[in-house]
């Protein structure tokens, strides 16, 4: 992970096949069908990068020849991916972390003032006790993180990681002024956000390519 020191909550995964994967979902001509299959992929390599220094349970297990040391993950997990964009991520995390209980957040942007909209949520009962990982490919202003941030938090949630594909400077300052205590996982740190408060060089509207609604 690469940490920059102007972004102290920001952490930056840098693998070779998370940036060719990345590079596919940026173009423009990537279908709709490449999107989700790659977004997929990648999603799994970025799930075992933030899932390496989870906790882990020891005990005995018997292979077929002898005793030896084995390890479950002693902590509970809750995937939340924010709707639309973030399911895309989801069976991603799933496919590695099949334990794992899923909560909602639902949020558009008011496409004039940025602002999120909240339209549904539901979690699983053990927020309090569980690492929530909170799942969305984009991070524009911030607003949307933030907002479901503060959701999770009203519940009960304490230990968050937010997990984005691409990051906007504006987002990453923005959750960490409102929330100090959520580190930022993200595959890249774009430039900035246009007038439209799109994040340069970004990949576009993540919900619609994945959904076909472009
Ligand atoms: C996009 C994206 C994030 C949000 C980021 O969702 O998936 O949730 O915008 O912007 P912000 O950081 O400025 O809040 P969008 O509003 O397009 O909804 P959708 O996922 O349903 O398409």
């Amino acid at each position: 992970m690469i940490t920059l020191p102007q972004y102290p909550n920001l952490y930056l995964i840098d693998h070779p096949l998370i940036k060719r994967d990345l590079s596919i979902l940026r173009k423009k001509k990537t279908s709709n069908v490449v999107f989700r299959t790659v977004l997929f992929r990648l999603t799994k390599m970025v799930a075992y990068e933030v899932s390496s220094n989870l906790e882990l349970n020891e005990s005995e297990i018997e292979t077929p020849l002898e005793i030896t040391r084995g390890y479950t993950l002693s902590e509970e997990i809750i995937l939340v991916p924010i709707l639309r964009a973030g399911l895309g991520m989801a069976d991603g995390f799933l496919d590695l972390l099949p334990d794992a209980k899923v909560g909602h957040v639902g949020l558009y942007r008011n496409e004039e003032t940025l602002a999120p909209v909240d339209y549904y949520s539901k979690f699983p009962g053990a927020l309090k006790s569980s690492l929530v990982f909170l799942l969305d490919p984009m991070l524009a202003t911030g607003g949307s993180a933030s907002a479901a941030i503060s959701f999770i938090k009203e519940k009960g949630g304490s230990r968050i990681r937010l997990v984005n594909l691409v990051a906007a400077p504006e987002g990453v300052r923005k959750v960490h002024s409102e929330h100090q205590d959520v580190p930022i996982f993200a595959a890249a740190l774009d430039r900035e956000l246009n007038s439209s408060g799109f994040i340069l060089p970004g990949l576009g509207d993540a919900g619609d390519r994945v959904f076909g609604t472009d």
